[in-house]
């Protein structure tokens, strides 16, 4: 990825112009970082707070609150077979990506939800450029994903990053799978996204 350090996609800010589509949000700088079991509190709030609507869109069904199981599962990760990073504002956590590695051992199926208010501002898509740095370097090839059809945004982010998609639709979800090589296309892509918010990276291993 392009200006890479060894531990992470180097902190950008990219330009402060207004797209518009944003709403309200407490901070305009956020940390990228991996997840932590200490996370558990803060990623119950995040889903206590997210929309009947984006909860469906990423868990394909009702899913109002998260059971202990699925904190543990979701805050403690290995950081090989199964990733996670977090997005957090000055005083809560505002986005989660993970990515866990399939039976085809260089293969990862991804998922991200972002907080409603913050969604459209570029947070997903800082999410998903960190899972890919984390993901290659622990010999992950390619990432999956299921969207569902009538979820145009998320088709939109990952078409937009800066791989060669291919999809298929299987009953009202698209399959899609796309390498996560770091090519020029990509590095491009990167540096040319435009967002108001600004991402600091914390290296995976700190803290
Ligand atoms: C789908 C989802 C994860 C996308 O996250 P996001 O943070 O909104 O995505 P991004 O902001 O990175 O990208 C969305 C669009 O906003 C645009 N954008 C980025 N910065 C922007 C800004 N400052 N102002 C306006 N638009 C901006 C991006 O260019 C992108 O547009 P494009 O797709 O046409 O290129 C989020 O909408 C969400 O959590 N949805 C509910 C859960 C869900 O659907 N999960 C998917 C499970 S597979």
């Amino acid at each position: 990825m392009a200006g890479d350090g060894p531990t992470g996609p180097a902190p950008r800010r990219r330009d402060n112009e207004s797209r518009g589509r944003g709403e309200a949000h407490t901070t305009d700088r956020l940390l990228i970082r991996a997840i932590r079991p200490a996370d558990g509190d803060a990623l119950r709030a995040f889903h206590a707070r997210l929309s009947p609507q984006s909860v469906y869109l990423r868990y394909f069904s009702p899913h109002p609150q998260l059971s202990d199981d699925d904190v543990r599962r979701f805050t403690c990760v290995d950081g090989t077979d199964r990733l996670a990073v977090v997005a957090l504002d000055q005083v809560r956590l505002v986005g989660v990506a993970r990515a866990d590695r399939l039976g085809v051992a260089d293969r990862a199926e991804v998922a991200v939800i972002v907080a409603d208010d913050l969604q459209h501002q570029g947070v997903g898509t800082a999410l998903l450029e960190r899972l890919v740095h984390d993901a290659s370097g622990v010999g992950i090839q390619a990432f999956e994903a299921d969207t569902l059809i009538s979820n145009q945004p998320m088709l939109d982010v990952f078409h937009h990053l800066g791989f060669p998609v291919t999809s298929h639709l299987d009953t009202g979800v698209i399959h899609l799978t796309f390498p996560i090589t770091a090519t020029a296309d990509y590095e491009r892509a990167c540096q040319s996204r435009q967002t108001t918010l600004a991402f600091d990276s914390e290296p995976t291993g700190d803290g």
